[in-house]
């Protein structure tokens, strides 16, 4: 099928380069030209594993290309996804002016009709003003317009997005008539006969509504966890232990119990807040997303109480912060919890130094005066403490013995709880852990 993707970010380039992966003919299109010359010389936008690769075969397949003119895209298309950006207004809501330009190129340059597919995440009954759009558009042209809307929700991680679209636990479409419900299960047809997961075939309204409860669920899991961390800090039990034991019941699982810093990222706070926020608007007061926010603020501050708490003042020390992306695999650093936390201990006057294997560029503006360190030893070296941000492998397999001969302090603060503190201890270093029995610097104090 022919296939036009409307905005070719994370989920747009992702989205484009799997459907053509299946065969369909997709162009991705997009109005920022510098970033769609650079994917026609075949440079990648950002970070993503794999993704490089599979575009690439797919453009040399010539099942992918790539435009900044609609009426290379539109025409002839079956199906356009929307998967624009969504950001965060100063009130909480989002902004949908990109959503809505996008539904007005579609009336002005498709030349049959097609079916539109929401699939930035957008507030539930966003579809029927997406319909509205493409009929004023319509009658502006002098027509009416026979376009179709549906929801088509994605549920891909960075950093796994290709397999996440490719292998997905489930696809969801949103339709409010029989014929785009056909049109979506052809698109997706070869996906499921080569992956077997449920297609779930809904109204608009409700697949509009499982993307926005998805995300608001596992944000709310974490900022649990995290609100049970700090209890076990108190009580002197483990957190871990706890997950580990809730995660062996089938009904709460193991998945996203991992306290530590909070989420971060370009979908769960978004979202978190788009939902209460829509909520509010349809008159119901979502206070439980309210305090899962608030809950997942507090968990940044967590690593520099630890600090102050090892430490004493900050002023007169250098911390280590390993890792700034807000988790492993990408370079995104948005709302990246690291970066709260690199914010707060300047303001203390803690002299920062950070690294990460690929985000360290995206900070560079934010942070002119913080030192970012080539390589990991010379992040640590003379350091007073070091402190775990983001869980990369490369910090995780480090050899306790090599921390423990960097480091001017032997403090070690773990917000991921990714280190075998035992075997840390075993080299005479101070390990704090998340939702674990606090530790002094000095033994028996
Ligand atoms: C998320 C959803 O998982 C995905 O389905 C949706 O389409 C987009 O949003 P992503 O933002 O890529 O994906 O990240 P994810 O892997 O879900 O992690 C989100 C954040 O939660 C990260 O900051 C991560 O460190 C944190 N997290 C995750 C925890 O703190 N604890 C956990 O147990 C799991």
């Amino acid at each position: 099928m022919k296939v036009a993707v409307i905005g070719v970010g994370h989920v747009g380039l992702t989205t484009a380069a799997c459907l053509a992966a299946d065969g369909h003919e997709v162009v991705g299109l997009d109005d920022d030209e510098a970033r769609i010359d650079d994917l026609q010389e075949g440079a990648m936008p950002f970070y993503e594993p794999g993704l490089d690769d599979l575009v690439r075969a797919e453009a040399k397949a010539g099942r992918l290309r790539f435009s900044h003119e609609p009426a290379e895209a539109i025409p002839g298309a079956e199906v356009a996804f929307i998967c624009v950006g969504t950001p965060t207004r100063a009130d909480g809501s989002p902004d949908l002016s990109a959503v809505q330009r996008a539904a007005a190129t579609v009336a002005t340059h498709a030349q049959s009709p097609t079916v539109v597919a929401e699939k930035s995440t957008v507030p539930v009954r966003t579809g029927e003003r997406i319909k509205q759009a493409l009929a004023l558009e319509a009658q502006a042209q002098g027509g009416a317009s026979a376009h179709e809307v549906v929801s088509n929700p994605e549920f891909l991680r960075e950093g796994t997005a290709v397999e996440d679209t490719l292998r997905p636990d489930r696809v969801v479409v949103g339709a409010d008539t029989e014929r785009a419900h056909a049109v979506m299960r052809r698109l997706w047809q070869p996906l499921l006969d080569r992956h077997d997961c449920p297609y779930v075939a809904t109204d608009v309204r409700t697949a509009e509504l499982i993307k926005h409860a998805s995300n608001a669920f596992l944000a709310t899991k974490i900022s649990f966890i995290n609100s049970v961390a700090r209890v076990c800090e108190r009580a002197g039990a483990d957190v871990e232990t706890v997950a580990d034991a809730m995660g062996h019941d089938p009904r709460i699982g193991r998945a996203f119990l991992n306290a530590g810093l909070g989420y971060g990222g370009s979908c769960f706070p978004k979202d978190v807040q788009a939902f209460l926020h829509i909520a509010g608007d349809l008159g119901y007061d979502f206070g439980l997303l309210r305090e899962t926010e608030r809950v997942n603020r507090e968990a940044r501050l967590w690593p520099v109480a630890q600090l102050r708490r090892l430490l004493w003042n900050l002023s007169d020390k250098t911390v280590a912060v390993l890792g700034v992306a807000f988790k492993p695999g990408t370079d995104d650093v948005r709302a990246a919890p690291a970066l709260d936390v690199i914010e707060e201990l300047s303001a203390e006057g803690a002299t920062v130094r950070i690294h990460d294997p690929v985000a360290l560029p995206n900070v560079r503006d934010r942070f002119p005066e913080v030192t970012r360190a080539e390589d990991v030893t010379s992040c640590l070296d003379g350091a007073h403490a070091v402190l775990l941000a983001t869980e990369w492998d490369e910090y995780v397999q480090l050899p306790p013995a090599r921390l423990a001969q960097l480091l001017a302090y032997p403090i070690v603060v773990d917000a991921r709880n990714a280190w075998d503190a035992d075997a840390l201890r075993a080299q005479g270093l101070t390990v704090a852990r998340v939702g674990a029995p606090q530790v002094e610097v000095l033994p028996g104090l």
